[in-house]
């Protein structure tokens, strides 16, 4: 949640920072702003809206200068407004800041300030950190990285911060504690990021700012020190994100690229992982916790949003395969609910972004009641894959669109790697039968690819169906959670009330709903539920309902009852949600974008949820 870039150097920075926030967009678009010193002179330009909103309304001002900071908000404190967007500055005007997180005590911080004097412009608890700070300043005869040290040692939550001073325009000050900050070394010049998109095309020396690190950073030099005042030795490391991963190459938007990328991703996620021929699975990640996976009573699946979809395919798969049960938890419900954990469960923690704040809680939670924490995660060197004990990143790429495809493809990848290896550890899976599954999941790219050649059938589909009011996604086994994805991506883009249900429990309570204008998408495949999910299709047919069937390729009888028909190449069960997502994903761009809404920006989602 919210996007934080920052710049001090040789160059202008404007224009670094201005495209540094379009690349983190994702974070959040409720508002943008940015300050900058030219010739000791504090410049503040924000504005409601999304950051060509602010580009616009700055376009004819003042831009210069060599130092800046830009923020893009998803609104927590306080509506998105003009006044609420960042930089918030202290109250003589002097000291500037940026926020990404929440300031949980800012209420009472912020009363007693009134009591000392302060008044605020905003209704944000930003504004209250940087009044701190300037309190502590004018009161204690420190110098002003001395003053933000002392500040954030009173505050309680997560942030990631950057403080400017009109009067030290050869300074920025950068600190974190929850929420994800990276900065680059350039010659002569820092960046700072809240990933390290914006850093990219100028540095690939990057510092991933730890927890209760604060940053002192000059145009020459740079100290990190802990919060407790211990200076600390920055590790630099080099990054592997390249420019091109970050555009648009060619397609209309970033999740149509995203979704024609996965036959791609998809192959990047098992390279080096799997031998066919071998039958073998290796997960370089998992070597050293071999021995307990062989021993495991338990294992336990935190994740939110999409990620939680993928856990519940991972459900499945390691319970048939690695005959280890499973248990699948939303995050935000699991931390607070004081769950039975002990020493001998595995907790394996989904995460696109590996910044979500309720995942990492969960993380922590579980960690001090002696579970062993596995990541899969996507964003290298994000926060969660430092704080699990092992784990297996999805190599899917940058994922810009906020709506997540192929991230999620990656995830059910990588839970079908881990449920094959757990089953090759523990012999619960013939090696014949292990090279049979490995050998498919290797073609397993090509049937992807094959199956997006049904874009122009799913565009004509999609064309039928664009202005209902609401939709259900139905598929029984595996089929349930990509049902379930199904009516996210669609309700998440289009706007369009979408509920996914397992078929058979159709019965108990959505069958009410339907009527001529309901149109049902049910994953129809041919796989062990085939018939019973036949029965569920003539239920909804017997009550005039639209039925749009995903179904495997060459199939007759399907056909013959419903509306329309998408086929996807055939596969074993075990492969089913890889393939069937993927029309799905397709059916809801295209409806997305007949509605003309923005698909890769949807409203009051932000892509990496920073806050609980
Ligand atoms: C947000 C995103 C979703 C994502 C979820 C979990 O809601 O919009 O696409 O699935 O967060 O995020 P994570 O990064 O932990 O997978």
């Amino acid at each position: 949640m919210c996007g934080i870039v920052g710049y001090i150097g040789f160059r202008e920075a404007w224009p670094i920072v201005l495209k540094g926030l379009k690349r983190l967009e994702y974070r959040g678009y409720d508002s943008a702003g940015i300050a900058l010193i030219d010739d000791q002179n504090l410049n503040i330009y924000k504005k409601a809206g999304k950051v060509k909103e602010l580009e616009d309304f700055a376009a004819e001002k003042n831009l210069s200068g060599s130092i800046g900071m830009g923020h893009t908000r998803w609104a927590t404190h306080g509506a998105p407004s003009d006044r609420n967007s960042h930089p918030h500055t202290s109250q003589d005007g002097q000291l500037s800041i940026i926020h990404n997180g929440i300031i949980e005590n800012y209420a009472t911080l912020k009363e007693e300030l009134i009591s000392r004097g302060h008044s605020f412009n905003s209704d944000t608890d930003t504004e209250v950190l940087i009044h701190l700070i300037e309190d502590i300043y004018k009161n204690n005869e420190v110098d002003l990285s001395e003053a933000v040290r002392l500040a954030l040692k009173e505050v309680t939550g997560a942030y990631a911060i950057v403080v400017m001073d009109e009067k030290n325009p050869n300074q920025l000050i950068a600190a974190r504690k929850g929420s994800p900050m990276v900065i680059g070394v350039g010659q002569g010049e820092y960046f700072i990021a809240s990933d390290a998109t914006p850093i990219v095309e100028y540095t690939k020396n990057v510092i991933y700012l730890n927890d209760n690190e604060i940053a002192f950073l000059k145009r020459d030099e740079l100290e990190i020190k802990h919060l407790d005042n211990v200076v600390q030795t920055p590790y630099i490391q080099e990054l592997e994100l390249k420019l091109e991963m970050l555009e648009k190459g060619g397609y209309e938007h970033f999740m149509l690229k995203e979704i024609y990328e996965q036959p791609r991703s998809i192959r990047d996620c098992m390279r080096g992982r799997i031998y066919p021929e071998e039958g073998k699975v290796q997960l370089g990640g998992l070597k050293e916790f071999t021995d307990k996976l062989k021993n495991i009573d338990r294992i336990i699946i935190v994740a939110c949003g999409t990620s939680w979809h993928a856990g519940l395919v991972g459900e499945y798969l390691i319970e048939e395969y690695a005959r280890i049960p499973v248990e699948v938890e939303y995050a935000s419900e699991f931390r607070y609910r004081n769950p039975i954990i002990t020493e001998k469960d595995v907790v394996i923690a989904i995460s696109q972004s590996g910044e979500t704040a309720d995942t990492m809680a969960a993380i922590e939670m579980a960690k001090e009641k002696g579970a062993t924490i596995f990541g899969i995660c996507n964003v290298v060197g994000a926060s969660i894959p430092r704080i699990t004990h092992a784990g297996v990143y999805t190599h899917a790429g940058p994922e810009i669109g906020v709506a997540s495809t192929k991230a999620f493809t990656a995830q059910v990848t990588v839970l079908t790697l881990m449920a094959f290896y757990m089953a090759q550890q523990k012999g619960t899976i013939t090696n014949s039968k292990l090279t049979e599954l490995l050998t498919e999941l290797d073609c397993i790219p090509d049937k992807i690819h094959a199956a997006l050649q049904s874009n122009d059938i799913i565009k004509e589909v999609s064309a039928k169906i664009k202005d209902a009011s609401n939709c259900l996604f139905l598929g029984r086994g595996s089929g349930f959670p990509v049902a379930l994805e199904g009516a996210l991506k669609l309700k998440e883009i289009s706007y369009i009330h979408a509920e996914g249900y397992p078929a058979a429990e159709m019965k108990h309570g959505p069958i009410a709903l339907i009527d001529e204008e309901m149109p049902v998408v049910f994953i129809a495949t041919k796989n062990s539920s085939y018939e019973k999910v036949i029965s569920n299709i003539q239920e909804v047919k017997a009550r005039k309902g639209q039925v749009i069937a995903i179904v495997t390729e060459g199939d007759v009888e399907v056909k013959k009852m419903v509306d329309y028909c998408i086929e996807i190449p055939d596969a074993s069960e075990a492969f089913l949600p890889l393939l069937a997502t993927i029309p799905l994903q397709l059916l809801s761009y295209h409806i997305a974008v007949m509605r003309g809404c923005n698909v890769d920006q949807p409203r009051n989602l932000a892509k990496s949820v920073t806050v609980e």
